[in-house]
C-alpha cells in the first residue's frame, strides 16, 4: 500500500487501547531496523523526520528511503511525518514534498499565536490531503537546537484544549504531562533512587491526560519525549568508552498505561540512538582492527530492530494491528 495518513491508524488505536510508534529516522540503517521489526510484528508505523534530520540527510534522500521501505513492506501502513515543524514554510515544503503528516510546533509561542500559526498549516495541509499534529504545553529537554530547562517546562492546561482544537482544526494534539526529550530527562534532584542506585523519575501526570481526554472525547493525543533509556544500553555505552551518567527515561509501564488511554502516538528517538551508539561502541572496543562500516552498522541495525520489536509488543501494544 502507498504511504498513508494517520487518520485510520489513530481511530483504530483509540478504539483498540494501543498506540502507534513514531520513530525518528536519519539514515538507511535506522529506516531498515524500524520497518523490518514492524513488518515482522505486523505493526502500523509512523516514520518521522525532524528539521535536524532534513539538514543532515537531505529531504529527498529521506523521502526516497521511506518510499523504499513502503515497497519492501507492502503489508503494513506507513506514515511519513514531519517532527517538530518549526514554521509554516518547513511544513509546506514537507507537504509539497511527499509527507502525509506534519507537526507544527508553535508550543513556545503565546496561545493566540500558536492558534494562528497552527490554523494556517492546517488549512494548507488539509487542502493537500495531509494531517496535522499540534502541541500545547512545553516539554523539558532538547529538541533540534532548542534546550528547555526543566524549570521552564509547563504542563498542558486542560482548560485550553477544546478552544485550541476547535479553532485550529488540528488532527491530533501533543501534550505535556511530564515526558521530556533526550536521554537525560530528569535531574537527579527530581528523582529518587532504587536499591540499585538507578534514578526513578517522577510519575507522569495522568490526571492532566484524563482531564484533556474528557474534554476531547475520541481525539488522538500524542506523547513526545517517550524514550525509556534502557539501562542495559546505558551500561553498554559506559562500559565501552562512553560517559552517560544518570541517563534516565520514562518507565515503560507508564507508557503502556498511556497507550491504553487516549494516547495514540508515542514518539521514540533517543532509545534508537542509544541502541545504535552502544552497539557500535562495543563493536569498536572488541574489534579495534575492523574498519568496514558495514561490519558495525549491521549489528547496530539488528539491535535497533530488536529495540523496536520490544516497543511494539510490550510498550505500545500495536504488534499485530497492521
Ligand atoms: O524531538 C526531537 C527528536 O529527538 C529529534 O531530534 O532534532 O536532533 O533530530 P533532532
Ligand atoms: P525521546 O528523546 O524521548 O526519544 O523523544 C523523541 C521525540 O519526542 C521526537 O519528537
Ligand atoms: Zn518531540
Amino acid at each position: 500500500m502507498p504511504l498513508v495518513t494517520s487518520t485510520e491508524m489513530f481511530k483504530k488505536a483509540y478504539a483498540g487501547g494501543y498506540a502507534v510508534g513514531a520513530f525518528n529516522v536519519n539514515n538507511m540503517e535506522i529506516v531498515q531496523g524500524i520497518t523490518e521489526a514492524c513488518k515482522e510484528e505486523k505493526a502500523p508505523v509512523i516514520l518521522q523526520v525532524s528539521k535536524g534530520a532534513r539538514a543532515y540527510a537531505n529531504h529527498t534522500y529521506l523521502v526516497k528511503l521511506v518510499e523504499a521501505a513502503v515497497i519492501e513492506c507492502p503489508e503494513i501502513p506507513i506514515v511519513l511525518h514531519l517532527d517538530h515543524g518549526p514554521d509554516f514554510e518547513t511544513c509546506k515544503a514537507c507537504i509539497d514534498g511527499g509527507f502525509t503528516s506534519v507537526m507544527i510546533d508553535a508550543s513556545s509561542k503565546p496561545f493566540e499565536e500558536n492558534i494562528e500559526i497552527t490554523k494556517k498549516v492546517v488549512e494548507y495541509a488539509h487542502d493537500h490531503g495531509v494531517v496535522v499534529e499540534a502541541e500545547l504545553g512545553t516539554l523539558a529537554g532538547i529538541e533540534d537546537d532548542v534546550k528547555v530547562a526543566a524549570h521552564a517546562a509547563s504542563y498542558t492546561r486542560p482548560e485550553e484544549v477544546e478552544e485550541f482544537v476547535s479553532k485550529t482544526g488540528c488532527d491530533s494534539l501533543a501534550i505535556a504531562i511530564g515526558t521530556s526529550h533526550g536521554a537525560y530527562k530528569f535531574t537527579p534532584e527530581q528523582c529518587t533512587r532504587n536499591e540499585k542506585g538507578i534514578l526513578v523519575p517522577p510519575p507522569l501526570r495522568f490526571d492532566v491526560l484524563e482531564e484533556v481526554s474528557k474534554r476531547l472525547p475520541g481525539f488522538p493525543i500524542v506523547l513526545h519525549g517517550s524514550s525509556s533509556v534502557p539501562q542495559e544500553y546505558v551500561k553498554m555505552v559506559n562500559e565501552h568508552g562512553g560517559k552517560m551518567p544518570d541517563a534516565v527515561g520514562i518507565p515503560e509501564e507508564q507508557l503502556r498505561k498511556a497507550a491504553t488511554l487516549s494516547v495514540c502516538k508515542i514518539n521514540i528517538d533517543s532509545d534508537l540512538r542509544l541502541t545504535m551508539t552502544g552497539t557500535i561502541r562495543q563493536f569498536f572496543d572488541e574489534h579495534p582492527d575492523k574498519f568496514d562500516p558495514r561490519e558495525y552498522l549491521k549489528p547496530a541495525r539488528a539491535n535497533i530492530k530488536e529495540t523496536v520489536r520490544h516497543k511494539l509488543r510490550d510498550v505500545l501494544g500495536c504488534a499485530g494491528k497492521a
